[in-house]
């Protein structure tokens, strides 16, 4: 078997070892953390449990580091903790929410793990989040990880080959490449779910943090999160993001919309140049007291804003501090909520001989 020393950092046991990896690596059975990291000093830290994110530690404008991803120390807590709400995890094989588990391919019903009240939620009981991938190290600071999900895993039909790739490049680009291929028609809907946080992991709550999203329209949802199917426009609501404005300032308005989901919790449908590549801009934020500034770009259609309205402060960050109620923020780029049962939302099935490729880039700077 073909071996590459490569640059990456492999943390065992505390302690950061120069990994010298194989390009046909076995998958480790056991959880393990990895590191990538560029010339600027950006270090992301990441685990084969759920080929999860577990740190992006950053320079703010005075050029001091932090963490400013949600997450454990120790990668074993990811599957250990009944409170991880998905935290860095890559979701699959679908995004969101599939309303009662239930979706029709052709005359084939199909019954998948319901995990979310009566509904299908990111995958299911044992989701992309909650496996173990294997590792291939690829160069010096990237990482692909790779999973075989079986037919009738979950309920899905079909077995599903998935890589996600990671490189941080030396302009502080978090490029995540998903490739996925499979033998029978299945829906799928990959995304990430980092909790982010510019101003540092567990460091207070995520209002003051100015948003645009790259939106004039959105898919409302009904008191459960199921899209109603429809798309309405965002201008005057609380939901318009257009131009930047914080997150916290329209979040405490009487709206219905915002009942249902306890904060934001929804799909913005992202406005697509056709002039520009795949590529296109969904939204930036910047924390004016660090200086810290994201912008992600995707070629996925939707955006899940999410305002980590389930955190209740059960779950104790890395560096000791609780995570509150809207103490991060998700910005899960991917095709829209419950898509398998909405003839007008764009098509998520994947066909046997089709590949499914999908980019999204995190742009890590300061103002
Ligand atoms: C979000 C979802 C929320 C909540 C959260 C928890 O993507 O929209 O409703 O379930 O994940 O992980």
């Amino acid at each position: 078997m073909k071996k590459l020393c490569l640059h990456i950092g492999r943390l065992l046991l505390g302690g950061l070892l120069t990994a010298c990896a194989s390009t046909q690596t076995p998958a480790p059975q056991t959880v393990q953390q990895y590191r990538i990291k560029n010339e600027a000093g950006t270090i992301i830290d990441v685990t084969n449990y759920g080929a999860t994110i577990m740190s992006i530690i950053t320079a703010d404008r005075n050029g001091e580091f932090a963490d400013i991803v949600l997450g454990y120390t120790d990668p074993s807590r990811y599957k250990s903790d009944p409170y991880n709400p998905n935290m860095g995890a890559t979701i699959g094989r679908f995004g969101n929410r599939i309303a009662y588990g239930k979706f029709s391919i052709g005359d084939t019903s199909y019954n998948l793990a319901v995990n979310n009240g009566s509904h299908h939620l990111h995958g299911g009981r044992l989701g992309f989040d909650k496996v173990i991938w294997d590792v291939h190290a690829i160069e010096k600071n990237a990482l692909t990880f790779s999973y075989l999900s079986k037919d009738g895993e979950e309920g899905y039909p079909g077995n599903i080959s998935v890589s996600v790739t990671y490189t941080l490049t030396e302009a502080n680009e978090l490029i995540i490449e998903y490739v996925a291929t499979t033998d029978q028609t299945t829906p799928l809907n990959l995304t990430n779910h980092t909790y982010f946080n510019l101003k540092g992991e567990g460091e207070g709550t995520i209002l003051d943090h100015e948003l645009m999203i790259n939106a004039t329209t959105m898919t409302p949802v009904n008191e459960i999160l199921i899209p109603t199917g429809e798309i309405v426009p965002v201008a005057e609501t609380p939901f318009d993001f257009t131009r930047p404005k914080k997150i916290g300032q329209d979040i405490y308005l009487k709206n219905e919309q915002l009942e249902y989901g306890y904060g934001y919790d929804h799909n913005f449908v992202l406005t697509k140049d056709s002039h520009e590549e795949h590529l296109t801009l969904a939204a930036t934020v910047y924390e004016p007291s660090s200086g810290r500034y994201l912008e992600v770009h995707t070629e996925e259609p939707g955006l899940q804003f999410y305002t980590a309205n389930f955190l209740r402060g059960e779950i104790t960050g890395k560096s000791g501090k609780p995570y509150l109620y809207r103490g991060g923020f998700c910005l899960e780029t991917q095709h829209f909520p419950d898509s398998p049962n909405q003839p007008t939302f764009p098509n998520t099935l994947l066909q046997p001989g089709e590949e499914y490729r999908s980019t999204t880039i995190y742009t890590f700077s300061v103002r």
